[in-house]
């Protein structure tokens, strides 16, 4: 199993909070513990630092207490840039801030048109964009994308609101390869990544309820959160070197690994 340098782009949770309840994930009335989501937080971007990846930030806004997921920030193929619109209107602004990013870094950038929340809903398995829906990413934007990334874009019907993202419910592994909670899908779509991925590694749901699938591959180590241990032994025994840690703060906003990271592949 080989690694690839991957180039990852992040936003430190300078403003992270829980304020408003926009998955089940979110209580604003539970505490949160802002130091320790920036401790989490640095302990993921140093072990993709130590792995020998290139991790690039973007400033942190106030106000926006979500815009550490930065996996929602973009599309971003062959150094083409889908931008994002975000279904509430509490994240709105990230939008034009990852814009910005991508546009001040020199890429081609696309305007979103239709909803839809970046890699959190699109996530490219060899040449297949998988792309979510049923939460938050329409299926407008998935056409849209398959113009623009100029692959076959596989829609995948979300039906359990804890999943309401396609990366807290299917991580890919490798070019060939993905792990998935199957209950997290249509049947039909539970039909079509059988046919696709016959050989994946289907999560229990005691790894997805601690967003075990929210995970980053670079085809031989996969950072997930350290209560994932089901899946992490899933995944030694197919040969991949698993890293858990922890993001319980981050967790109650819905988020993990997958979510704090966007892939930026030239
Ligand atoms: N609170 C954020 C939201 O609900 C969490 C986003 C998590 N990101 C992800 N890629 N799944 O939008």
């Amino acid at each position: 199993m080989d690694a690839t340098h991957r180039h990852y782009l992040m936003c430190r949770p300078t403003y992270f909070a829980v304020e408003y309840a926009i998955n089940p994930w979110m209580d604003p009335t539970a505490p949160v513990d802002a130091d320790l989501a920036v401790r989490q937080w640095e302990a993921l971007r140093h072990i993709y630092l130590d792995l020998g990846h290139t991790v690039d930030e973007i400033e942190a806004l106030p106000g926006l207490p979500d815009m550490v997921f930065a996996a929602n920030g973009a599309t971003v193929i062959d150094g083409n840039v889908l931008a994002v619109e975000f279904r509430d209107p509490q994240r709105a602004d990230e939008a034009p801030a990852y814009r910005d990013w991508f546009e001040r870094a020199g890429f081609e950038t696309h305007e979103a048109k239709y909803v839809n929340e970046g890699e959190g809903d699109m996530l490219l398995a060899g040449d297949l964009l998988l792309a979510g829906t049923g939460f938050r990413t329409v299926t407008a934007a998935h056409d849209r994308a398959q113009e623009i990334f100029g692959r076959p874009v596989i829609t995948l019907q979300l039906v359990d609101p804890r999943f309401y993202h396609l990366d807290t419910a299917l991580c890919v592994l490798d070019e060939r390869t993905v792990a998935y909670l199957p209950e997290a899908f249509s049947p039909g779509s539970q039909a079509v990544l059988r046919r696709l991925f016959p050989d994946a590694v289907l999560a229990a749901p005691a790894d997805a309820e601690v967003l075990g699938l929210n995970a980053v591959s670079d085809g031989r180590h996969v950072v997930l959160p350290s209560q994932a241990t089901g899946l992490a032994a899933a995944l030694r025994e197919r040969g991949y070197e698993t890293i858990g840690t922890d993001m319980s703060e981050l967790r109650k906003a819905g988020g993990g690994p997958k979510c704090c990271t966007l892939e930026v592949r030239k």
